[in-house]
C-alpha cells in the first residue's frame, strides 16, 4: 500500500518530503502540474509520480487510492502571482478550502483505508 501523497511534489518543501520519506523506506506518491514545480527536484527519488492538477478530480481521486496520509503543499506561494491571477493561487493554496475539500472528497472514495 502506498502510504504517502505528496501535493506539490516538485517543488520546493513537497520535494524535500518525498526524498525524506522514501530515504526512511516508505512508499510515496507524488502530485504535481509543474506549474512551478521541476521533475529534477526528484531525480533518483523513489517516487510514483502523477503530472496532475488539483482541480483534475478523476486525476486527484485516483492519486488518493491506497493512500493512507495527504501531505499537501501544493500553492502557487508568489505574492505577485497571487496579485495576477488570485483565481489560480487560491485554487491551489495548501489550507484553501476548495482544494483541500477536493483531496478529501477523493479519500472518501476509499473509506477502507482508514
Ligand atoms: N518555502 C518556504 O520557506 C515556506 C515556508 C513556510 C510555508 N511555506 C508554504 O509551503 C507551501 C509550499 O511551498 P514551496 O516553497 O514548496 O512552494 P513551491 O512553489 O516550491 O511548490 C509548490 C508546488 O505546487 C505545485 N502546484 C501549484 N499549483 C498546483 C495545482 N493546481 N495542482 C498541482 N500542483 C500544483 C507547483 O508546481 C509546485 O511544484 C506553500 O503554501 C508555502 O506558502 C513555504
Amino acid at each position: 500500500m502506498t502510504r504517502f501523497l505528496v501535493t506539490g511534489a516538485a517543488g520546493f518543501i513537497g520535494s524535500a518530503l518525498v526524498r525524506a520519506l522514501a530515504e526512511h523506506g516508505e512508499q510515496v506518491r507524488g502530485l504535481d502540474n509543474l506549474s512551478t514545480g521541476k521533475r529534477e527536484n526528484l531525480a533518483g527519488a523513489k517516487v510514483d509520480f502523477r503530472e496532475a492538477d488539483l482541480n483534475d478530480f478523476p486525476a486527484v481521486a485516483d492519486a488518493c487510492r491506497g493512500v493512507e496520509y495527504v501531505l499537501h503543499q501544493a500553492a502557487l506561494p508568489s505574492v505577485p502571482k497571487s496579485v495576477a491571477d488570485p483565481l489560480a493561487s487560491n485554487s491551489a493554496a495548501p489550507k484553501n478550502a476548495p482544494s483541500a475539500f477536493r483531496l478529501a472528497e477523493a479519500l472518501l472514495c476509499f473509506p477502507q483505508q482508514r
